[in-house]
């Protein structure tokens, strides 16, 4: 009796933790479809970069934002020497029209935003920030280092060092409102997870799983022979469990994710200098005034942009 109630319980906790880990496609987003499931902001930069937001509608006709086949790329402008009392570099925000709560989203992307000046940004924002959170899945600036994906939440929210993953934990503190807004990071023990050694490598896959008991975030550069096929495949059903350990994992052992994560959008956005690109131009070896850079330079961001082969959300 005692055999057979156990062996229940445990076919159900077993079922339980099956469901969890097993998701079925709900938006499958390449190409001219990102110009449906995604607007554009053509708004001022939140964090002061050297930047100029454009329309769809602008942004389709001076080619910064461009759509084709299997292809979608925000490119920034790399043609115009710009005034320094004039607009900043044109460039795309594009956030997603749905909102997703416990979901997976996967992104297959073949190049990213690089160089001097460069902060490229694909994450994960609610309404009403910080409280409902936000979740950089891919950051960085000026085109140096590895990735590294952070959580930026309200009060109350701390991460363990995760031994679930196989990245370097950078920061504990998941409260925007500490530690000027560093948010708990994670950075990807993999060389070509970002800028130039990723572009070169043919980019790779960025997975994000987001429940209430933990958020996972993966990444497998283009040849990788561990890439589950679930993922390189773009399969209508998968199952995260079957993944291996993700480079990011942020649990919530200390962290209430539930109740600090609220319905979020995905955003991909790229902008120039600025409080993060800006504040470590010189120490990145980039020179000595971003902003000039941005303005006179305009060859030097013929290799700053995103190029999607697809983007699918699964619930
Ligand atoms: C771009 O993305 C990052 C997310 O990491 C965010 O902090 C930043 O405010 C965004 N910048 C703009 C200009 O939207
Ligand atoms: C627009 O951008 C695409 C992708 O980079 C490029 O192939 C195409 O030649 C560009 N079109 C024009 C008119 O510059």
């Amino acid at each position: 009796m005692l055999t057979s109630l156990s062996f229940t319980l445990s076919l159900a906790l077993l079922a339980i933790q099956i469901e969890a880990a097993t998701y079925h496609v709900s938006d499958s987003i390449s190409g001219t479809g990102f110009l449906s499931a995604f607007t554009h902001q053509a708004i001022a930069d939140p964090t002061h970069g050297r930047v100029n937001y454009l329309s769809q509608a602008d942004a389709l006709a001076k080619n910064i934002t461009y759509a084709n086949g299997n292809t979608f790329r925000i490119q920034a402008d790399s043609t115009t020497v710009l005034s320094a009392s004039g607009p900043g570099r044109n460039s795309a925000r594009i956030m997603s029209n749905n909102q997703y709560s416990t979901h997976v989203v996967i992104m297959d992307i073949r190049h990213m935003p690089e160089g001097c000046s460069t902060w490229p940004a694909a994450w994960e924002v609610g309404d009403n920030w910080p409280n409902e959170g936000e979740v950089d899945i891919i950051e960085g600036v000026n085109g140096v280092g590895v990735n590294q994906a952070t959580l930026h939440t309200g009060a109350g929210c701390t991460m363990p060092s995760s031994s679930a993953q196989t990245g370097t934990t950078v920061g504990t503190d998941c409260n925007a409102n500490d530690n000027g807004n560093a948010g708990c990071g994670v950075t990807c023990n993999k060389g070509n997870s970002f800028a130039s050694s990723f572009n070169n490598n043919g980019g790779g896959w960025y997975a994000m799983e987001r429940t209430s008991s933990y958020i996972n975030v993966w990444f497998w550069p283009r040849n990788d022979g561990s890439v589950p096929s679930q993922v390189s495949n773009a399969a209508s059903s998968i199952d995260t469990s079957t993944w291996g350990t993700p480079f990011a994992n942020f649990p919530n052992s200390q962290c209430n994710l539930a109740s600090e994560f609220g319905p979020n959008n995905i955003v991909i956005n790229l902008t120039f200098c600025g409080d993060w690109a800006g504040a470590v131009f010189a120490s990145q070896g980039c020179g000595s005034d971003c902003a000039s850079f941005v303005n006179n330079n305009p060859a030097a961001f013929q290799k700053a942009y995103w190029d999607f082969a697809s983007l699918n959300v699964y619930e």
